[in-house]
């Protein structure tokens, strides 16, 4: 027990181990999926281990891939959609399994990196004792477990990160830095961690018209950078579909629906067939307003 708290176990404690129990620990180990079983999640209706929805299969795919010269992920998914979900599910596997590791949580504010943190705590205190590492350290913006893995959260902007050799670095809602915190956070970590072949950077947004986190998922797109990019469709998620963006479209208007859920800013250029099977190329809203245009024109 760590410091009277009879749900983590303590450096140097001992936990015995049945013969299953073992063979479950390995597999956890080997497999995140299987991990998973063991992963709560406070949702909706309680909290419960997690079950994986398809898009969410295929994002943790993407992210333990190894594919080399690219160590790197950016994902980008609407509001809502389980984004931190499967960031906090990945750190806590990656901590557990990996000795000797340092795992940073970076927010645009150290709230809501501290909110991340939060959310992997309630889910490692959750884990059965055998599934558990010993913790040397527990505090709500940091964790040391006895394998020697260190995981903190702290603000993108905070000097805590600068020079630091850190393996796993989450950034959540990265589009959401503002320009000068995203300068500064591009000018002094990208340099040495994205470099090294053998740390992730793992950036995950909504993304927020054309800004650095476009930036580089455009480079990612073109093959002209260390991420692989990975986007979920905003009706790949269970119970959004057309009536889901009518509502919203009827609340918030169609600039909103394309920003928050479909990931589409208006400057972004789609190609799309009219009627008369001219193809045109062009910004979404130049598309809106051309069709605006037609629909008017038929109209009369
Ligand atoms: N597979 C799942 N099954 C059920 N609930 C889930 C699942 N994945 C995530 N959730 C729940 O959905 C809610 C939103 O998840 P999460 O916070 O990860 O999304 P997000 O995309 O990061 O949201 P935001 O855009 O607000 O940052 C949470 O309550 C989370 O527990
Ligand atoms: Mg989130």
């Amino acid at each position: 027990m760590f410091k009277k708290n009879e749900l983590l176990r303590a450096a140097g404690e001992k936990v015995a181990m049945t013969p299953e129990q073992l063979q479950e620990y390995l597999k956890c180990k080997r497999n995140i999926f299987h991990f998973a079983k063991y992963f709560t999640i406070t949702a909706e209706d309680g909290i419960h281990p997690i079950k994986l929805r398809g898009y969410q299969q295929r994002l943790l795919k993407a992210i333990i891939t190894k594919v080399p010269g690219k160590n790197n992920r950016i994902i980008m998914m609407g509001r809502q959609s389980g984004k931190t979900t499967i960031a906090t599910l990945y750190i806590t596997w990656y901590a557990l399994f990996h000795p000797a590791k340092v795992i940073a949580i970076l927010a645009n504010k150290a709230a809501q990196a501290d909110e991340i943190m939060f959310r992997i705590q309630a889910a490692y205190t959750d884990l059965p004792m055998w599934l558990q590492k010993g913790i040397i350290k527990w505090n709500q913006s940091e964790f040391i477990l006895e394998n020697k893995t260190r995981v903190f959260s702290a603000a993108s902007s905070s000097s805590s990160i600068r020079g630091k050799t850190v393996d796993l670095e989450l950034v959540d809602e990265f589009a959401h830095l503002d320009d000068k915190s995203a300068e500064a956070f591009m000018a002094s970590v990208f340099p040495t961690q994205i470099s090294r072949s053998d740390a992730m950077l793992l950036l995950i947004s909504t993304p927020k018209g054309f800004n650095h986190f476009y930036d580089i998922w455009n480079k990612a797109k073109l093959n002209r950078n260390t991420f692989i990019p990975c986007k979920v469709q905003w009706w790949e998620i269970d119970g959004r579909d057309e009536k889901f963006k009518e509502m919203i479209v009827r609340n918030y208007g169609i600039k909103h629906f394309n920003q928050e859920y479909a990931c589409l800013t208006g400057d972004q250029k789609i190609t799309v067939k009219d009627d008369y099977g001219k193809v045109i190329t062009a910004p979404i809203k130049e598309i809106f307003d051309y069709m605006a245009e037609e629909k008017a024109l038929q109209n009369k």
